[in-house]
């Protein structure tokens, strides 16, 4: 049993046309899984299945709305019979403190970090149950467990789907399946999002506070976080569950 032999696994990868999504479907379809690259951005993931090649492919997913979500679960039963790992990655944050942020912002943050895990659960948990179980793994943040102001939707969802991830782990044990849900908390990591994020007015004092408290560390790569959700993916993290996965190098910011 091997944390790098995903041969025999089926994975799907919530946003993982770019950014930490990307890295995690390279890393996951290295170790010989078959991915299916979920994603709203058509052209960027139609690219990388294309590039990976063989045991790749795209599906168009809006991960906040239940009929794509349906969709997505027929074209993995006609297509592929079965699902082992379901990566809920898709998510990200906005700036705005209790004074900034409008309903309307506040109500898109929960939609992408919130609705989305609840959905792809709820979605795939028949096909995660069938032929021996199978993995969740859902992308949180450092910030489920750290009050940020300036970052306060996504801070409480990242906190609040990171105790539903715990639930359904449970509700998998009270119910007999053999599906683990775990979570992984990334630090900063290099993508688009955390460049876009970086650059953003009132971000300064977020980078300083970031390096000051992390002097010794660089910004994570997605590979980091790839690395982390393929052995959670694994066999050999078969008594590993209701979890959560800190990779941010040291650094809880
Ligand atoms: N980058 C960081 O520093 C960092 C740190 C902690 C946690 N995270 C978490 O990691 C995850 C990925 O972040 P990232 O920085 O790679 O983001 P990103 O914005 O760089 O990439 C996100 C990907 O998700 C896709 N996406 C966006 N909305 C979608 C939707 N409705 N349905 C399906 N796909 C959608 C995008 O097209 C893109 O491919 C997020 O959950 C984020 O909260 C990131």
């Amino acid at each position: 049993m091997s944390y790098n032999d995903l041969s025999n696994k089926v994975a799907v990868v919530t946003g993982g046309a770019d950014g930490i999504g990307e890295g995690i479907a390279r890393i996951l379809w290295g170790c010989g899984a078959q991915v299916i690259i979920a994603d709203v951005q058509e052209e960027k993931g139609k690219a990388l299945a294309a590039e990976l090649g063989e045991n790749v492919c795209f599906a168009s997913l809006d991960v906040t709305e239940p009929d794509s979500w349906s969709n997505l679960v027929d074209e993995l039963e006609s297509n592929h019979g079965r699902l082992d790992t379901l990566v809920n990655n898709a998510g990200g944050g906005g700036f705005g403190n209790l004074d900034q942020l409008t309903i309307e912002e506040w109500r898109n943050i929960m939609a992408l970090n919130m609705d989305s895990v609840f959905l792809g659960c709820k979605a795939a948990s028949k096909l995660l149950r069938a032929d021996g179980g199978g993995s969740i793994i859902n992308i949180s943040s450092t910030n489920a467990n750290r009050a940020w102001p300036m970052f306060s939707g996504y801070c409480a969802a990242k906190a609040g789907m990171t105790m539903f991830s715990k639930c359904v782990a449970q509700h998998f044990l009270e119910t007999n399946a053999k599906v683990r849900c775990n979570t992984v908390h990334p630090g900063p990591i290099e993508t688009p999002n955390f460049r876009r994020l970086s650059a953003a007015e009132g971000a300064e004092q977020l980078m300083a506070d970031w390096q000051k408290n992390n002097p010794f560390t660089e910004i994570g790569t997605v590979e980091d976080i790839g690395e982390v959700v393929a052995f959670l993916a694994s066999d050999a993290a078969r008594y590993v569950n209701a979890s959560e996965f800190v990779a941010a190098g040291g650094t809880l910011l």
